[in-house]
This record gives C-alpha cells, sequence and structure tokens, in this order.
C-alpha cells in the first residue's frame, strides 16, 4: 500500500503522512510553496521510521496539467499508488454580499476543481489495478458557514463528487469516502477566524474540547485500511458530536 497525500507540508495533512509512516506505509505528498515545512515532514517521517519511504512534490491544486505529471512521476517513483487523500485546501472568508471573484475563484478552485484533477488523474490507474481508496476532506463548512460561502460551496461540492465516484467506480474495486473536519487548531484556523470560534468550540462541542490533527488522521488511516472494504460513498465526521458550524 503506498498513498499519495496532498497538502503534506502541515496541519492535518502533516499528521496523515506521520501516521501513514507509524503504520509502516509510504507517502508521497504535497505542498505548494512552503519547502521548509516539507522538509519537515520528511524528517518528522524519518524519526518515526526512517526504513518507510516518504517523499515530497510540489505542486499546485490549481493547475491540471503540473497536477498530472506529478502524479504520473509519483505512481513511478513508488512504482504503484494506492490510495489519494486530497486534503490540500485555502479558505478566503468575507461576507457573501462582498466576496471577491478573486476570493471565489482562488477557494473553488483549490479545494474543489484540485481534487477533481488529482482524482482524474489517478483514476485510470485504480481502474487497472482494480484498486483504489479515494478520501476526500470536507469540513462542517459543508452545511453552511457564514463568511465562508466559498469554502462552504467547495466543501459540499466535495460530497457530490465523492458520491458520484462511489457510484461510478464501486463495481472497479474502487471507494470513496469524505472524512468531514470539525475544529482543528493549525494554520488555517489560526490565520483567519477569530478567538471566538474556540471559545464557541468550547462552548458548543459536546465532547468540550477541540479536535487534533492526529484525531482525523487516524479515520484517514481506517479509510485506507482492509477493515473499511465495504465502506462506500459516506461522509464521516470526526467532530466530537458537533454538527454545524456557526
Ligand atoms: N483546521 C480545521 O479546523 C479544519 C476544519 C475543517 C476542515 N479542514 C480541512 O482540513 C484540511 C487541512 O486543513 P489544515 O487546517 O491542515 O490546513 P493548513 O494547515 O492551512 O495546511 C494547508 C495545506 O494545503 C496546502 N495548500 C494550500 N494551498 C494549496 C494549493 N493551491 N495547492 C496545493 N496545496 C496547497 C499547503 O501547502 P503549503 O504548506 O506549501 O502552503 C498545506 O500543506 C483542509 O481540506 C481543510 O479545509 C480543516
Amino acid at each position: 500500500m503506498n498513498v499519495f497525500i496532498t497538502g503534506g507540508s502541515r496541519g492535518i495533512g502533516r499528521a496523515i503522512v506521520l501516521k501513514m509512516v507509524k503504520e509502516g506505509i509510504p507517502c508521497a505528498f504535497t505542498f505548494v510553496s512552503n519547502k521548509t515545512k516539507a522538509d519537515e515532514t520528511i524528517q518528522l517521517a524519518g524519526d518515526i521510521d526512517s526504513s518507510i519511504k516518504v517523499k515530497a512534490y510540489k505542486m499546485d491544486s490549481k493547475d491540471p496539467d503540473q497536477i498530472e505529471k506529478i502524479i504520473e512521476q509519483a505512481i513511478t517513483d513508488f512504482e504503484n499508488i494506492d490510495a489519494v487523500v486530497n486534503n490540500a485546501a485555502v479558505v478566503k472568508n468575507n461576507a457573501a454580499a462582498l466576496m471577491t471573484n478573486e476570493e471565489w475563484d482562488e477557494v473553488i478552485s483549490t479545494n474543489l476543481s484540485g481534487p477533481f484533477y488529482v482524482i482524474r488523474s489517478f483514476l485510470m490507474h485504480f481502474i487497472s489495478n482494480r484498486f483504489g481508496r479515494i478520501i476526500n476532506i470536507s469540513s462542517l463548512a459543508q452545511d453552511g458557514c457564514s463568511g465562508q460561502a466559498n469554502y462552504a460551496a467547495s466543501k459540499s461540492g466535495l460530497i457530490g463528487l465523492t458520491k458520484t465516484l462511489a457510484k461510478e467506480y464501486g463495481s472497479k474495486g474502487i471507494t470513496a469516502n469524505v472524512v468531514t473536519v470539525g475544529y482543528v487548531p493549525t494554520d488555517m484556523t489560526r490565520h483567519n477566524l477569530a478567538e471566538s470560534l474556540h471559545k464557541f468550540w468550547l462552548q458548543h462541542c459536546p465532547l468540550k474540547k477541540v479536535g487534533s490533527a492526529e484525531d482525523i488522521a487516524n479515520l484517514v488511516y481506517f479509510l485506507i485500511s482492509p477493515e473499511s472494504n465495504f465502506i462506500n460513498g459516506e461522509v464521516i465526521r470526526v467532530s466530537g458530536g458537533l454538527t454545524y458550524a456557526p
């Protein structure tokens, strides 16, 4: 089993890479600009188990041609890829009435078109193997979140995409599922969301705590493991029981 993870340089993507390495699974992962952080992920993976292959690729989710080339390269480098985790994403928050074309386009192209291009680039490979695991990372914002029309649309779009793939390719041994993330303190939330969100979470989450990147990585690992072979087209929340965003 080899896994391809987008956005493994930081946050949740890094935790997914490290979980895979802990479980003995080689990983190809991407970053868009933060080579120092990508190198740090490789270093941390090496500290866990230096015998497990981990390689970073610079790849912009907004560039379909680059995605195709990088994925071809990763399949060559690893000889085979069995699972893909679409984790890379951005936020550009604004009230819908004030949202610029750029804010809308950047979020939709990174968070929704990007995963589609990545999946499309893997599908023929998965079909010829008659095996593939597709995991798309969404957010509680998928059901609507104030100030995040672009992000919410991208994250709910992933659900339609995933459920379609589950139907279209299930017969080829390929499963597709969504992991819906609650709230995890990372660069994304630290830079873009007010402290009030942290407080909201502690107050309203039934578990009275925020999530960790490892909580998400554990479910992703389960979804690529043989124990989840009959799970297809599902949307699974990791949110401590909180079911809505503010
Ligand atoms: N954190 C949360 O509370 C939360 C809640 C709900 C859902 N999520 C979802 O969980 C996933 C991970 O979020 P996170 O909080 O870990 O984010 P993060 O810390 O901001 O990390 C984002 C990752 O995506 C990469 N990336 C950004 N723009 C890219 C682009 N154009 N092309 C390719 N890669 C790009 C970044 O690469 P560089 O390092 O090179 O910039 C980085 O590796 C996302 O899908 C997010 O929507 C997170």
